[in-house]
């Protein structure tokens, strides 16, 4: 199967890439490499013996999209490309409802252009917004907490709407829980462009020398030990969801949301002290406010994908600290 990856180049889209790859599929790539590098095609290459196709540009452009779809025969798209940092979409709404909206239009059209119609959606956890029951369903309340979770949201209901109107198309939208770890082989992993959002990259920074001491932001919240937790999946778990979504989902019409995390929160301090023992590093850390809307706890409830997917997280946080900290001893400055 022939199947267009919009974000390919970026760190789950390369993880995902390498597990189609292994199933014998074929991806093709389109990114515009805003958020990536293009020697992520030689580390998927190292890691599987196969270079996937890949197409520098942005899904915005819709010539471009259905030449691609057309001239390589797609049969069905996952769609990661858009942009994710929280604290931009604050400052720049527009650029983030373009990108992730206007970007996700344009390829459904496309895709109904050339009778493609089976898709594969990133959507997020962060659906849920402020929710303070757990563990998440898929049918829990959804709200925006900041644009970019409201891109999120948007791009769901235009996928209801598109499935509603037209019996024919099959979207699945994947809501993941907090993507943290790298491939085993330490050839890919996340490489964030300047100071890391994210707690698991800030602390591989920190135990490889880059960054001082990890900022912990609260310790008053209503968890066991006073620090946030949340639902970390590593990213491979994540990817193989990807695969089972477009087996299960391939054929099967309508519109379909999973959930994929592992069903288990983790604290702050757990993280820190699990990657501590991965990289044999002491990790400093300093107590600080809490960060501006932060919930206190998140964590998914797994058990649709695992019924309807036949898809379950494997890998354990050890896991993930250590593939983590292989990809980032082996890449102290990231991608080439
Ligand atoms: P990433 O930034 O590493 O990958 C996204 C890729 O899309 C990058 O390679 C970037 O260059 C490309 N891209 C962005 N806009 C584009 C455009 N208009 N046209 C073509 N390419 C474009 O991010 P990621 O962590 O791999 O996330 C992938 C998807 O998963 C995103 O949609 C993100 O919102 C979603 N998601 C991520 C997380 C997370 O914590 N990483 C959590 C929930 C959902
Ligand atoms: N944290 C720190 N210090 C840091 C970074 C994070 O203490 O330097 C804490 C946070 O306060 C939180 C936990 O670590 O308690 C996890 O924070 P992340 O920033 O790693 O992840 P979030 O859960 O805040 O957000 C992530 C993505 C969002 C997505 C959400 C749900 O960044 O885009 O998961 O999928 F919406």
């Amino acid at each position: 199967m022939k199947i267009l990856v919009t974000g390919g180049t970026g760190y789950i889209g390369s993880h995902t890439c390498v597990q189609l790859i292994e199933k014998g599929w074929q991806p093709v790539i389109i990114d515009s490499l805003v958020n990536s590098k293009i020697s992520v095609l030689d580390r998927i290459q190292k890691i599987t013996g196969t270079r996937p196709a890949f197409i520098e540009g942005d899904v915005r452009d819709a010539d471009l999209l259905q030449k691609v779809l057309t001239e390589h025969a797609i049969e069905a798209v996952i769609h990661f490309a858009g942009l994710k940092a929280v604290g931009e979409s604050v400052s720049m709404p527009l650029k983030y409802y373009d990108n992730n909206v206007h970007g996700s239009v344009v390829l459904m059209q496309a895709m109904k252009q050339c009778h493609v119609k089976t898709l594969v959606f990133s959507s997020s956890a962060t659906v849920y917004g402020d929710a303070t029951v757990m563990p998440l369903k898929e049918d829990a309340p959804t709200s925006a907490t900041n644009p970019y979770g409201q891109s999120k949201l948007m791009v769901e209901k235009i996928i209801a709407d598109l499935c509603d109107s037209d019996p024919s198309w099959s979207i699945t939208a994947l809501r993941y829980f907090n993507p943290v770890g790298a491939h085993e082989s330490g050839l890919i992993g996340e490489d964030p462009q300047g100071v890391p959002n994210n707690l698991m990259p800030f602390l591989a920074q920190v135990a490889v020398g880059r960054r001082e001491v990890l900022q912990v932001y609260g310790n008053d919240y209503q968890t066991p030990d006073g620090t946030g937790v949340r639902d970390y999946i590593h990213v491979v778990d994540l990817a193989q969801g990807h695969l089972s979504a477009l087996t299960h989902g391939h054929g099967k019409a309508g519109h379909h949301i999973f959930n994929l995390g592992t069903g288990k929160g983790n604290s702050v301090l757990e993280m820190l002290n699990a990657f501590g023992k991965a990289s044999s590093k002491e990790l400093k850390y300093k107590i600080v406010a809490r960060r501006p809307g932060d919930v206190a706890a998140s964590w998914a409830d797994p058990h649709k994908a695992k019924s309807v997917l036949n898809w379950q997280a494997r890998k354990s946080i050890d896991d993930m600290c250590q593939d983590t900290w292989r990809w980032q001893s082996q890449n102290p400055n990231g991608y080439p």
